[in-house]
């Protein structure tokens, strides 16, 4: 239907007859001649209809925006003057000779140029929001990504399987999305976290490189860069140990950037996972920005404010300051926006130091704690800090998460505020991971994995962890860009005894370790190869690229915060009859029956 693309006609195409096919982007009537901007998935291009041509002009006349049209006409040079240098289209025009109309569209419920649009309108009219080049230029991107990573592993001998979607719950952490099953009533499939025993089982198998662009589904609370249903780029091979797999994945990622984006992101520093949450108070640091927590227990231990000296002699808790340069210019309501923000992390209050004159001592300094600071505290904390007049200092003391979180969350929120993060792009590795931590909200206490269970501890050893579970590290990796988890893996424990240890540290009894991970302990007793692996957020990653800070924008159809799909409407009720076969029966009461019964907490209700 068309010879070239309308992005595509340039000045190189000038005095030749063209046909394009595309969206009416804008019409206007400038005194007796008609501009058509047509819009394709390569751009905008400049169409003119003079009344001479008394067909096409009429049939110009009549489109509207969003109609689909073929237009065939003669390039020509714009007129001296009215060039546009912004678009590859912007030296010529095309002048119309004929006009087919190829549909007619209603009123969009918005322009694709609005930029002002709620996002439950976009994701109602995703069609329409993907027509806005910004959006189709971010899933070109994502498709050059997966082109590029499929060449890479393709090259290095991985081999792509795909693994069930109607599978056996994983434990990735989250809440599985459940399918039911009408042959086997009363049971459920869950969808896949990951495909993570998948891949382990085809290194048993022999397989040696695995990879796959693989969909995962996670019941979780939902943020910016979470999604319900996202992309991992799922990695495992064989005989290969923690540094020649990062090596590899490193490769890629490099190669990715430079080949993507033209970005050299250089060699990755390693960082110790204790490293990261002692300066940074995040595990997964962004290290554009130059603040750094410095802990400063041992300078207040007796003094005689107890909301340092407390935590200070209790060996759960950290006392930590943050120096802000040039954070003196901080009003006091600033500072009170900043308390709340990290009472948002439990946080009961946030202390400060403004250093309004450091040669003056004491009284250069502007503070509600210093009176209660001896002078051995405070000029150990001047020192310690390297604070300078003109800087605030931020204070945290408190259990060692509520700290690490609060002064985390504060140090990235500052250095956004008052400009000190750098552009451009750092990456890391977080490595050296303990096994387990305590997770005190449950009842009595338990581990919990920081990995998850199959990742191997370091040394490789049943017997040394179940001596000492809280000091044992793992093998486990992490793959962070400018503050963002971009991936994450482990060598695997591929060793019965090893994995049983863990389950059994995990609290998983003899008979839910046979009946969740039964098949899982019965592979690995029949030779199952070292192997190790990785998963890449694609989603995350294409993200960062595009410059976007919500996974939802490189993601065609997302849903919304709640896990909805405004689009679709689904999730949706399912008749009866359905539900029958299922043998399922649903307690929910119907809506309109739901608002007809007295609400629990009204006045009079039983
Ligand atoms: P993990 O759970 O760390 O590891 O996931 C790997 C990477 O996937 C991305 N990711 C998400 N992206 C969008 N929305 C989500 N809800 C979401 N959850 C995770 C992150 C994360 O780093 N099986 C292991 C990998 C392995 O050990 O090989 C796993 O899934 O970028
Ligand atoms: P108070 O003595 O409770 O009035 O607190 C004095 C200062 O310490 C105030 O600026 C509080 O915001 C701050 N503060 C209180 N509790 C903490 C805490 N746990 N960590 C850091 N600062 C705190």
């Amino acid at each position: 239907m068309r010879s070239h693309y309308c992005g595509l006609v340039t000045e190189q195409l000038t005095g030749q007859t063209v046909t394009v096919c595309g969206w009416v982007h804008r019409r206007r009537d400038h005194g007796g001649v008609i501009f058509i901007d047509l819009r394709d998935r390569e751009g905008l291009l400049q169409c003119v209809f003079d009344p001479d041509t008394q067909e096409a002009f009429a049939a110009a006349d009549r489109l509207r925006s969003e109609y689909v049209v073929q237009i065939t006409g003669r390039v020509r040079p714009r007129p001296a003057g009215t060039e546009n240098a912004n678009m590859t289209t912007g030296k010529i025009e095309v002048l119309g000779q004929t006009v087919t109309l190829l549909n007619r569209a209603e009123t969009p419920p918005f322009h694709p140029d609005d930029e002002t649009v709620g996002d439950d309108t976009r994701l109602k009219y995703r069609y329409i929001d993907l027509r806005r080049p910004e959006m189709q230029n971010n899933l070109r991107l994502r498709h050059q990504v997966i082109k590029r990573i499929r060449d890479f592993m393709d090259a290095n001998g991985f081999i792509d399987v795909e693994t069930p979607i109607l599978t056996k719950a994983t434990p990735e952490g989250a809440r599985d999305y459940l399918v039911p099953s009408r042959t086997h009533a009363g049971q459920f499939f869950a969808l896949p976290q990951s495909p993570q025993l998948f891949k382990q089982l085809l290194m048993m198998s022999g397989l040696d490189r695995y990879y796959q662009i693989a969909r995962c589904f996670r019941d979780e609370d939902l943020r910016a860069d979470r999604q319900p249903e996202f992309t991992q780029l799922d990695v495992e091979t064989s005989f290969m140990g923690q540094d020649e797999i990062m090596a590899l994945m490193e490769q890629l990622v490099k190669d990715l950037f430079q080949g993507v984006m033209g970005v050299d992101l250089g060699e990755l520093p390693q960082m110790p996972y204790a490293e990261a949450m002692q300066r940074f108070g995040s595990d997964k640091p962004d290290l554009r920005n130059p603040l750094e927590l410095v802990d400063v227990k041992d300078l207040v231990a007796d003094v005689d404010f107890k909301v340092f000296s407390a935590p200070a002699n209790n060996p759960k808790c950290r006392v930590t300051a943050l120096r802000v340069p040039g954070g003196a210019k901080l009003s006091r309501g600033e500072i009170d926006k900043y308390t709340d923000f990290v009472k948002v992390y439990g946080a009961r209050g946030l202390a400060y130091i403004v250093i309004e004159d450091k040669d003056k001592g004491r009284d250069g300094l502007k503070s509600p704690i210093v009176k209660n600071l001896h002078d051995a505290a405070l000029n150990g904390i001047l020192e310690r800090t390297g604070a300078q007049t003109g800087d605030v200092i931020f204070f945290g003391a408190d259990t060692w998460r509520v700290v690490s979180d609060a002064l985390g969350a504060l140090r990235l929120r500052v250095g956004n505020d008052l400009g000190l993060t750098a552009s451009g792009w750092r990456a890391l590795w977080v490595v050296d991971w303990p096994m387990f931590e305590w997770d005190e909200t449950d009842e009595g206490g338990r581990w919990v994995s920081l990995h998850h269970p199959f990742t191997a501890p370091k040394p490789f050893d049943a017997t040394a962890l179940r001596a000492d579970p809280g000091a044992t590290l793992s093998q486990g990796y992490d793959i962070v860009l400018n503050g963002v988890e971009v991936g994450g893996g482990s060598v695997r424990i591929h060793a019965p005894e090893v994995q049983q240890a863990v389950f059994d540290l995990l609290g998983i009894g003899a008979e839910e370790q046979q009946e969740k991970f039964g098949f899982l302990l019965e592979a690995l007793s029949y030779g199952a190869p070292p192997h190790a692996g990785i998963a890449l957020g694609l989603d995350r990653l294409v993200m960062l690229m595009a410059g976007r800070t919500s996974i939802r924008d490189v993601i065609a159809f997302p849903k919304t915060q709640t896990a909805h799909c405004p689009l679709t409407n689904a999730p949706s009720t399912v008749d009866a009859r359905a539900l029958r076969e299922l043998q399922i029966r649903s307690t929910v009461q119907p809506k309109a029956t739901q608002q007809q019964s007295p609400a629990a907490d009204a006045p009079g209700a039983a």
